[in-house]
């Protein structure tokens, strides 16, 4: 047995050390490289995933496929948040062991996840076993660090919010039965008056050092508008926040350590959840703080106020990053249960296809207001730029009847010169103006899409994209290239040229799409006869020919027709997205 346990010792001794080895390469590699850990919110497991937490995970996964097409080392972490009190009592109203019912709707989130394509790389739970170490090593480390005392916390605590809130927090409302009730004046859920022994953290220490943060990191919230917010918060008092609750109230949780009459605040719980991905407490200085939170503006507070304080008391940089993006509404309401207008993820995605749901989130999920979800739009919107922008342009160019060879076409310099000799045209010049304009727009689009990605802003991206595909269909319609008789060689010069133009127009959008559609872009890339190794913006070489350099894609043969790049959706068949099919717990 130890001959077996020294050989197992023997063997793995080697491999430690090369993985460390690995590890500080790659962190010093990951940082050159401009690395990033994406995080979404970890989902409260209390109900099943709905079309406002997939937009959380979506504008992230974008982020993060955006990334790795510029070769950016990235993760991306999502999972589930599933102590605190309000799982603790859904799972006693479902009659459930409370872990088995944090499994069942865990893995639902996560089967949406997968569903929805999106490309997570760590999926969390926080009843792991390494999220509790992780817990315990860093309340340790605020504890020793003078952070945490004992203290009588007396105020209002909402459930649903996991929320602790002071007076000016909460106002009187009436309630269905007409009896006047206290409510979080944020969330409008209700409060319940609380006193209890619990453990408190010296938030109100952080106030001047977070404000500092702010001003000498001017993008660590964003969008502007909601950095403002958060600096408005800091004006005010800060108190000190509990950060334990009585066991005897919360047994759902994990103990605080060295007291087990006591369990760690769900918040802080969760929070921690980014540094157990990173590796705390050993190997998290691979990625810290090159960290981006991706979060809705309910959680503004907890990710920009308490999380940063928290970090900082523990001797950590605060995360680079805190992307914040509004809500949801459908049909003009806030979801919700009661009103039974929660919709349903999996059954959009049925509807308009998992890429069309996608698009459809990304491109009208304005960050900095709620936006407003019904059928009709959705309609409206997937048909005018997937089907018929899109689609239309590539069915333009590839057709059969326009594309008998079906190749990418070949450009001329005398049909289309360049722009220094444009001036002096030869008979044979058949490009126009619009048509440079074109291609300087179509040329700057990387670098104008890169922006948008960089501010969060990636319902201007998809909008910059959309306008070049409508150009290019513009540019298609313009020259008619139908009419040109391509068995006149003057003729067919520029009819080649004109294909040449537009497959490099759509081999850039497809590209750039990929993040956003991943099928709906691969499958135009792989009509154009894209191959993978040649999807990427390292080196695209837009428009080679033109700029007088040698292009692979010139003349290549197209990839098969597999059909339709978008299928036009109905109008008239308005079906009604239902809820959450949530299962029976
Ligand atoms: N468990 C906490 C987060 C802890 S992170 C350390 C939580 N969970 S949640 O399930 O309630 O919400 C998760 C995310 O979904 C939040 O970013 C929230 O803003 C988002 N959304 C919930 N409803 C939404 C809409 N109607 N619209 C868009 N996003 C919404 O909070």
């Amino acid at each position: 047995m130890s001959w077996v346990c020294g050989r197992a010792l023997s063997l793995s001794q080697p491999c430690v050390s090369v993985l460390s080895a690995w590890r500080s390469v790659h962190r010093r590699w990951a940082q050159r490289s401009g690395g990033a850990l994406l995080t979404t919110p970890i989902f409260y497991v209390n109900a099943g995933p709905h079309l406002g937490h997939v937009h959380s995970v979506l504008l992230a996964d974008c982020l993060h496929r955006e990334r790795a097409l510029r070769r950016r080392e990235t993760r991306l972490s999502t999972g589930t948040d599933e102590h605190g009190l309000k799982i603790q009592q859904a799972a006693e109203a479902a009659g459930k062991d409370p872990y088995q019912f944090c499994s069942q709707v865990s893995d639902q989130f996560r089967a949406v996840f997968d569903h929805t394509l999106i490309s997570y790389t760590d999926y969390i739970r926080t009843t792991e076993e390494h999220h509790k170490r992780a817990v315990e090593a860093f309340w340790t480390v605020l504890s020793e660090r003078g952070y945490i005392y004992k203290g009588v916390y007396e105020g209002w605590y909402s459930t649903p919010d996991e929320s602790f809130l002071t007076e000016s927090q909460v106002m009187h409302i009436q309630d269905q039965k007409g009896n006047l009730v206290k409510v979080s004046s944020e969330s409008g859920h209700q409060v319940y008056w609380t006193r209890e022994e619990n453990y408190m953290f010296k938030l109100s220490d952080f106030r001047s050092l977070l404000l500092k943060w702010l001003e000498s990191h001017k993008h660590a919230v964003y969008p502007e508008k909601f950095y403002q917010i958060v600096l408005q918060w800091l004006q005010e008092d800060l108190p000190d926040l509990s950060v334990s609750r009585e066991r005897s109230r919360l047994k759902w949780g994990i103990p605080v350590p060295g007291d087990s009459q006591q369990t760690v605040y769900v918040w802080l719980d969760a929070l921690v959840n980014y540094l157990t991905v990173a590796g705390y407490p050993e190997a998290h200085h691979s990625w810290w703080p090159a960290v981006h939170h991706v979060v809705g503006k309910d959680i503004l507070k907890f990710h920009a106020i308490y999380w940063p304080a928290f970090l900082m008391a523990a001797g950590l940089a605060p995360p680079e990053r805190i992307y914040v993006h509004s809500h949801w509404t459908v049909h003009g309401q806030k979801m919700s249960k009661s009103l039974g207008n929660v919709v349903d993820p999996i059954d959009c995605c049925g509807q308009y296809t998992v890429d069309g749901f996608r698009y459809f989130l990304l491109r009208q999920g304005v960050p900095d207001r709620d936006c407003d979800f019904y059928h009709e739009k959705v309609v409206q919107l997937l048909n005018a730029e997937l089907a018929d922008a899109l689609g239309g342009l590539l069915n333009r160019c590839s057709a059969p009847a326009m594309n008998p060879a079906q190749d990418y076409g070949f450009f001329s310099n005398s049909c289309f010169p360049n722009k220094q000799d444009r001036f002096d045209r030869a008979v044979s010049a058949r490009a126009v103006e619009e048509d440079y304009q074109l291609i300087e727009v179509v040329e700057n689009l990387p670098v104008e899409v890169q922006t948008h990605y960089e501010n969060f802003q990636i319902y201007k991206a998809l909008e910059a994209i959309d306008t070049c595909v409508r150009l290019t269909n513009r540019f298609f319609q313009r020259h008619m290239p139908w009419k040109l008789d391509r068995n006149k060689p003057f003729e067919k010069l520029w009819l080649d040229t004109i294909m040449y133009v537009t497959m490099e127009c759509l081999r850039m959008y497809g590209t750039l799409l990929q993040p956003v559609v991943p099928s709906i872009a691969d499958k135009l890339l792989s009509r154009l006869g894209v191959a993978q190794n040649e999807r990427t913006l390292k080196d695209f070489g837009f428009l080679a020919r033109y700029h007088g350099k040698y292009c692979s894609f010139e003349g290549r043969k197209l990839g098969p027709d597999t059909g339709v790049l978008f299928h036009r959706l109905d109008p008239h068949k308005s079906q009604k997205i239902r809820g959450p099919s949530i299962i029976k717990l």
